[in-house]
C-alpha cells in the first residue's frame, strides 16, 4: 500500500477517533484518542519505517509517538526509514472546547532531513508562493508587509495571526497599514493551510517551534515559503515558575545547534528535503478545512495533502458499517471511540 495513502488515512482516522471527545473539555482525552489511532494505523504497515523526530515529547513523558520512536515495518532492515513530525491533534484546546482550530497532522521526509525542535516558541512568517523571493524576516514584520503590499500595489493583504497578548501591538500596526487581520485562538498550522488554499496571504506570529517543522514541510511541499526565528521563554513569560529551567534548556539546545535568537531559519533549515510531504485532516477545523461531521453511520472528513507543489483537498466519507467489514484495525478504533 502506498505510504501517502496510509498517512492520509491515519490523520483522517485520528480525527474520527478524537471526535468522541469534541467539546468535552478534556484536552488529554482528545489527544490520547488521536495518539492511539496513529499507533494502531501504523503498527502493522509494511514497506517503510517512520522515525518520530518531533512528536509527543521525550520518551519519559510520552508513552507513544515519543521522539525517536520507530513505527511501521520496524522488523525489516530492508525498509527505508523516513523522518516524521507529528501532531496527532494540533490545537487540543479548540478540540476540547469545540471551537475552530484543531486538526490532525503529520509531515514526512527522507531520513536525517528533519530538525528535532526544542519545546520552545518560534516567530514564524509563512507566505503565499508569490512572495517566496519578497520576504526577509530579519527586516521585521512591518517592512516585510510593506514589501508585499508594494509588490501587489494594494494594501489589503489578508493575514492570520494568533490572538495572544504578545501580538496585540503588531495586530494594531498591521491594521494601521491596511492589512485585513483574521484572529485565531489556536492552530497556526491550520492557518498555514489556509494560506496554501488561498484564504489568506500570510500567517505571522509567535507560536510553537515543533509546529514550525510541520509548517516548514507544508511550505516546501506546496511551493510557499516560511522563515522563522527561535524566541526564548522569558521573552513571553518572564515571571513563571518554570521560566528559569526552560530558559536553561533552550539556551543549551541553541548553543548545541549553533543557533541564536537572531538566526533566521529558512524552511529548508528545518526540513531539508524537497520531496517532503504534508498531511492533515480537520477535527474542529475552520478556515479552508471543514470540521468533521457524522450523519447516519457515516463520518465526513475534510483532509489535505501537499507534495511537490501539488495541493490536494479531499472530501472523504467513512461508511462505518462498510469499513468495519473490511478493516479490522479501523473497526477497533470505531468501536472504542464511538461517540
Ligand atoms: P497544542 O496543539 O499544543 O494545543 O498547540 C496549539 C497552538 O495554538 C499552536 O498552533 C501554536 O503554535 C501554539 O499553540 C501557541 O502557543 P501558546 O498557546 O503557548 O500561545
Amino acid at each position: 500500500m502506498n505510504k501517502d495513502i496510509i498517512l492520509l488515512r491515519t490523520v483522517e482516522v485520528a480525527a474520527i477517533a478524537s471526535y468522541k471527545y469534541i467539546g468535552k473539555k478534556d484536552k488529554n482525552l482528545v489527544d490520547k484518542a488521536a495518539v492511539e489511532a496513529f499507533e494502531v494505523m501504523l503498527k502493522n504497515e509494511k514497506g517503510f519505517i517512520l522515525k518520530v523526530i518531533n512528536g509527543e515529547g521525550e520518551l519519559d513523558n510520552a508513552p507513544m509517538l515519543y521522539v525517536n520512536q520507530m513505527l511501521g515495518d520496524i522488523n525489516n532492515p530492508e525498509s527505508p526509514i523516513f523522518d516524521v513530525s507529528v501532531d496527532p491533534i494540533e490545537g487540543t484546546n479548540p478540540a476540547a472546547y469545540n471551537f475552530a482550530g484543531s486538526i490532525s497532522t503529520i509531515a514526512v521526509s527522507r531520513e536525517n532531513t528533519m530538525l528535532q525542535m526544542p519545546e520552545m516558541y518560534m516567530e514564524k512568517l509563512f507566505v503565499k508562493d508569490k512572495y517566496v523571493n519578497t520576504i526577509n524576516l530579519a527586516d521585521g514584520i512591518v517592512n516585510n508587509v510593506l514589501k508585499m503590499q508594494e509588490q501587489e500595489n494594494r494594501k489589503d493583504l489578508r493575514c492570520i495571526i494568533l490572538d495572544k497578548p504578545r501580538h496585540y501591538k503588531i495586530i494594531e500596526e498591521l491594521n494601521k497599514i491596511g492589512v485585513i487581520v483574521r484572529l485565531i485562538q489556536d492552530g497556526d498550522v491550520l492557518a498555514a493551510i489556509d494560506v496554501v488554499n488561498g484564504e489568506a496571504d500570510f500567517v505571522y506570529g509567535i507560536g510553537g517551534a515543533p509546529e514550525g517543522c510541520l509548517m516548514a514541510s507544508l511550505a516546501i511541499a506546496s511551493g510557499c515559503k516560511m522563515q522563522s526565528r527561535l524566541v526564548l521563554y522569558n521573552e513571553i513569560w518572564p515571571n513563571e515558575e518554570e521560566t528559569k529551567t526552560r530558559l536553561n534548556k533552550e539556551l543549551a539546545w541553541m548553543s548545541k545547534h549553533n543557533i541564536d535568537t537572531n538566526t533566521i531559519l529558512e524552511d529548508f533549515d528545518l526540513v531539508s528535503d524537497y520531496r517532503t510531504r504534508f498531511f492533515a485532516a480537520g477535527l474542529t477545523a475552520g478556515g479552508s478545512l471543514k470540521p468533521i461531521s457524522y450523519k447516519k453511520g457515516k463520518f465526513f472528513v475534510n483532509a489535505f495533502m501537499a507534495s511537490h507543489g501539488i495541493v490536494r483537498n479531499f472530501n472523504t466519507v467513512y461508511d462505518v458499517n462498510k469499513v468495519n467489514g473490511l478493516k479490522p484495525d479501523i473497526k477497533y478504533l470505531f468501536d472504542k471511540y464511538k461517540r
